[in-house]
């Protein structure tokens, strides 16, 4: 069925269009209130006219179509209709009569609205004549024309955009590159990087027994609800298919973390400049950056109850939402608060972040940085790097904070795309941008984007490649040892890149 705003617009068009000169049954009155609503207009319409005139078989009053009013927002909401109406009278005569009545300076009582006189046209009837009909091909002919035209040309920008991203990317030395897609390996790999990573020989207790110290495989019905991310009817989705995958997407999740997470909290214990082993000694610190309601925090928190986390999002409301889980899941190991990730100020140990969109991860690694503390990042949304590259946020080019919080006045740094010297040399600022909007890839080649490909998948991967490399380049500048991996069945994602990185 047609939406009854489109319905309501099209009704407008086609009325503007048929609003010709021409002796008929059917008259155009304009100047009409535009307070009354429609229905109400009509009535009055039909009264008036048929107390002076003659008998009336139709009034088509114009509505204002809801989506109209909402897209132009300073439009006064009180105008409900477009002011004016068509008027079918049953008879030419009676149509004669009311063109002379209403077009005098003397409007029917019925009709005087005081707002000035009434405009008084013959309008065509489009019905009952062919030359409407051709004028409305005519018009759909210069629309399709108009369309195709249009689409001509996007498909020509396109093309010159992909020549463009893939001189570009031919420019950067390897391992960058058009190759840079190899450089991202098994995460199991990421054991050979971290110095003191755990071993068999690990003492048990250190994880709850739902993980699997070898293969870090989670039993989730040891898990509880509240920490789990694929229980409950959390997605709204009665598409049960959906659900599932998306449940074992976000198990996978929690997996990968995991793992990387307890070869860097064993080496914290091992190698950890302050002294993090025996009874009373202070824990290891993890913050999850973005953390959402918990969907990552919770679990590892049930997972690692020897280690302390704090769970960071710029939205109050998930911040309460994973709280609230985490006092019913009977977590104690878990603190967390609402803010930006620019201006968090707390110590830790180590840094993840899932997901954390456009320069929400780079901020996570400003801070990593700055805390020489390791850190386990897997991003997304490289196309919102456009905010950062105007000076922005990870949400708006404008606004620095989520909510305008007391604490928080927002004066966070800019930062410098691309993150390292070493892209710099052969990339510029522009050039970075466009490789961004092209590796965003959870626009068209994702099992979420449901079939709709947007045919340059490959090099969205590359671009996104080179987004994740840049970023370990900038670790790897400020002292970092870092691995490129991929998240455990990363075939079920297209934001599988994992950055790693441990302080030298
Ligand atoms: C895609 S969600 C991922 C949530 C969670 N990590 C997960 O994987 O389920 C990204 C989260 O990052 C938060 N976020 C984005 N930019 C942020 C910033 N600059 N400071 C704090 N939180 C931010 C958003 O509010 C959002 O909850």
């Amino acid at each position: 069925m047609m939406d009854p705003n489109a319905r309501a617009l099209r009704g407008v068009k086609e009325m503007k269009s048929c609003a010709i000169l021409g002796k008929g049954k059917k008259i155009y009155v304009g100047n009409l209130p535009r307070d009354v609503p429609p229905v109400d207009l009509a009535n009055l319409v039909r009264r008036a006219c048929e107390a002076e005139y003659g008998e009336v078989g139709h009034v088509r009053v114009a509505h204002t179509a809801d989506d109209r009013r909402r897209r132009n927002k300073s439009r006064d909401p009180t105008k409900l209709n477009e002011g004016y109406c068509f008027v079918r009278f049953k008879d030419e005569s009676s149509a004669e009569r009311a063109m002379r009545g209403l077009g005098g300076n003397e409007a029917p009582a019925g009709l005087a609205f005081g707002g000035g006189a009434l405009r008084v046209e013959w309008a065509r009837d489009t019905h009952s004549e062919d030359v409407d009909e051709k004028l409305l091909q005519q018009k759909r002919d210069e629309r399709r024309k108009r369309n195709e035209h249009k689409a001509r040309q996007r498909k020509r920008n396109k093309v010159r955009e992909v020549d463009e991203i893939r001189e570009i990317l031919q420019r950067v030395p390897p391992p960058g590159g058009s190759e840079a897609s190899n450089l991202f390996k098994e995460l199991g790999e990421c054991k050979t990087l971290v110095q003191g990573a755990m071993d068999r020989s690990d003492p048990q207790g250190e994880t709850h027994p739902a993980l699997d110290p070898e293969t870090f495989s989670i039993d989730w019905s040891k898990v509880p609800v509240e920490c789990d991310p694929g229980a409950g009817e959390w997605y709204g989705s009665k598409n049960e298919d959906h659900v599932k995958r998306r449940r074992e997407r976000k198990r996978d999740q929690v997996q990968s973390f995991a793992l990387v997470l307890s070869h860097l909290v064993a080496a914290a214990r091992r190698t950890g400049t302050k002294d993090l082993t025996g009874p009373g000694v202070p824990q290891v610190r993890v913050v999850d950056f973005g953390s959402g309601s918990g969907a990552l925090t919770l679990p590892l928190a049930f997972l690692f109850p020897k280690v302390s986390f704090h769970a960071l999002d710029m939205k109050p409301k998930a911040i309460e939402l994973l709280l609230e889980k985490a006092e019913k899941g009977g977590l104690r190991n878990l603190t967390a608060s609402g803010g930006m990730i620019e201006n968090f100020d707390q110590e830790f140990d180590i840094g993840l972040a899932l997901h954390a969109c456009g320069n929400a991860t780079d901020y996570s690694m400003v801070q990593a940085v700055k805390n020489r503390a390791s850190f386990v990042f897997c991003p997304c949304c490289v196309g919102k790097l456009k905010f950062s590259l105007e000076g922005g946020s990870s949400f708006s080019a404008k606004h620095k904070n989520y909510i305008d919080l007391p604490d928080q006045p927002g004066e966070s740094s800019v930062l410098e795309h691309p993150r390292s010297e070493w892209m710099r040399k052969s990339v510029s600022q522009k050039q970075f941008a466009l490789i961004a909007k092209a590796g965003d890839i959870s626009h068209g080649c994702d099992q979420e984007s449901h079939g709709q490909s947007h045919g340059y998948d490959d090099l969205a991967r590359t671009c996104k490649a080179n987004i994740e490399f840049d970023r370990s380049m900038y670790a790897a500048e400020n002292k970092y040892t870092t691995g490129l991996y991929r998240l455990i069945n990363s075939g079920t994602t297209a934001k599988a890149e994992i950055i790693v990185g441990v302080p030298q």
